[in-house]
């Protein structure tokens, strides 16, 4: 199974997980934006990601204001899941709204078949097997 893990992190926290699944295998991608006024405004650099390359994508952001981060959901906007299964993690302090379904909503409206979800409360110690399941679908 060759998964994918597309992801924007601001202050490090979802590049964390993204990492633990980087160990396990997959490639990471990151969603990049010049500064950071320009990423709380979602202009972002969406990475060169050819999704038939993979049987299985990851998308990542933290929740700003109960929704995904917008660099992730701009970069989704720009991308071609091209029917792959597509799974989903936040990371986030304390009420993540509901931004893990609409990830993959977003997801979904760009040619992915929508996969599970997790979502990560960065205040405890990660449960790295929690996230490792994210790379099934
Ligand atoms: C602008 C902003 C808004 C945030 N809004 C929320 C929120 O609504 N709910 C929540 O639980 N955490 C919120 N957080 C906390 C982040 O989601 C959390 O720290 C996340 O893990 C940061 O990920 P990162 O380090 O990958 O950028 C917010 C953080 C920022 C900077």
């Amino acid at each position: 199974m060759k998964a994918a893990v597309l992801y924007f992190s601001l202050t490090g926290n979802t590049r964390k997980v993204a990492e633990v699944l980087g160990k396990a295998g997959a490639d990471l991608y990151e969603v990049e934006a010049d500064n950071k006024l320009y990423a709380f405004l979602g202009f972002v650099k969406a990475p060169v990601f050819d999704a038939s390359e993979y049987d299985l994508i990851v998308l990542g952001c933290p929740v700003w204001a109960r929704m995904p981060a917008r660099p992730l959901t701009q970069a989704i906007k720009k991308m071609d899941f091209k029917g792959r299964p597509v799974n989903a993690f936040v990371t986030h302090m304390d009420d993540e709204g509901k931004s893990t379904e609409k990830v993959l909503k977003a997801a979904g409206k760009k040619g992915a078949v929508q996969g599970k979800s997790a979502s990560f409360k960065m205040d405890k110690e990660l449960d790295e097997d929690v996230v490792r399941e994210l790379l099934s679908s």
